[in-house]
């Protein structure tokens, strides 16, 4: 019987509109010169809200999703109001266990005490048994199991210099990746990956890239995974990573809410479908992307994937 999870990234939910750009510092204010230009036509709400409706009348297989993944850029300069707006949008689209977020860099966009940004959306970056009460830090890289699948969070969003759009996992998160993918691999699950940036070397422009990325890459190569998800580039991409495992798809989404006005592709998630078979797993990748005549999501490409592994105790 397969499984079902969804992927969205890069919501840009929030608005600037009551937001003084004499107020904000550094990073923030390019950033909101940014949004008064660009970003606030580009990122709808309309779309967003179409999106939802898309979830909740599109289950696959008439099945709840094990999770809903978001991958990051909740918000556009990382406000301490932002995170309240973004709180807010995740408690409609579900509940904390049921949906599994990562930060991006425009969440990261400057260091801001965790408690009046990040310790909002706790319940949400949350590993299974974190029982941690607000003030506390999550420890990346978070692992929740539903069902066969697990679920890999990797926080890459950390503030970096004006005009850099770069993430770092760090030495230490990767190492304890490393541990969880080996953990999980043992316990015979479907190993999900799921950060912000792109972990593949070379895939995207030097300001936006993963600076670990070599790193990040040389670690999964030995250690396997079945599946990395992303956002952060607006754009859709697919490549594979070879691992001792087996080939690792990498696929980027779209951001969720983007209307294509400048160059960046249009709104659109993923849904995924897991089912265990003989000489592995199959998986098959359903894009829904937002078409502007209808206001609606629709069906877009999808593809078929088999993975070829061994399975543990085979
Ligand atoms: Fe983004
Ligand atoms: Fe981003």
């Amino acid at each position: 019987m397969a499984e079902h999870f969804a992927q969205l990234s890069d919501p840009h939910l929030t608005s600037l509109e009551s937001v003084q750009a004499r107020d904000l510092i550094n990073k923030r204010a390019l950033g909101y010169l940014s949004w008064r230009r660009r970003r606030r036509h580009e990122h709808s709400p309309q779309v967003l809200a179409a999106l939802q409706d898309d979830l909740a009348s599109n289950a696959p297989g008439n099945q709840p999703l094990a999770q809903l993944l978001v991958t990051g850029d909740l918000t556009h300069i990382g406000l301490p109001d932002e995170f309240q707006q973004a709180r807010a949008w995740l408690e409609g689209l579900g509940k904390p266990t049921d949906i599994a977020l990562v930060p991006g860099n425009h969440d990261a966009c400057v260091s801001a005490p965790w408690d009046s940004t990040f310790a909002l959306w706790r319940p949400y970056m949350a590993a299974d048994g974190d029982s941690g009460a607000a003030a506390d830090p999550i420890e990346f890289p978070t692992l929740r199991v539903r069902g066969g699948i697990a679920f890999l969070g990797v926080s890459t969003g950390v503030p970096k210099a004006p005009l850099m759009a770069t993430g770092t996992a760090g030495t230490a998160q990767i190492k304890r990746l490393r541990e969880l993918l080996l953990a999980t691999k043992k316990r015979g699950l479907f190993r999900v990956v799921y950060l912000h940036h792109c972990p593949a070397r070379g895939r995207e422009k030097w300001r936006k890239r993963l600076t670990d990325a070599a790193l990040f890459q040389d670690m999964l190569e030995v250690n396997g995974a079945e599946l990395v998800v992303h956002g952060h580039g607006h754009r859709r991409h697919y490549t594979q990573l070879s691992t001792r495992d087996g080939a690792t798809p990498v696929i980027a989404v779209p951001s969720a809410s983007a209307l294509a006005l400048h160059g960046a592709d249009m709104a659109q998630y993923n849904v995924f479908s897991v089912q265990r078979v003989d000489k592995g797993w199959k998986l098959d990748v359903n894009a829904r992307v937002y078409e502007p005549a209808s206001g609606a999501f629709l069906p877009d490409e999808s593809c078929s994937i088999e993975l070829l592994r061994q399975h543990a105790g085979d």
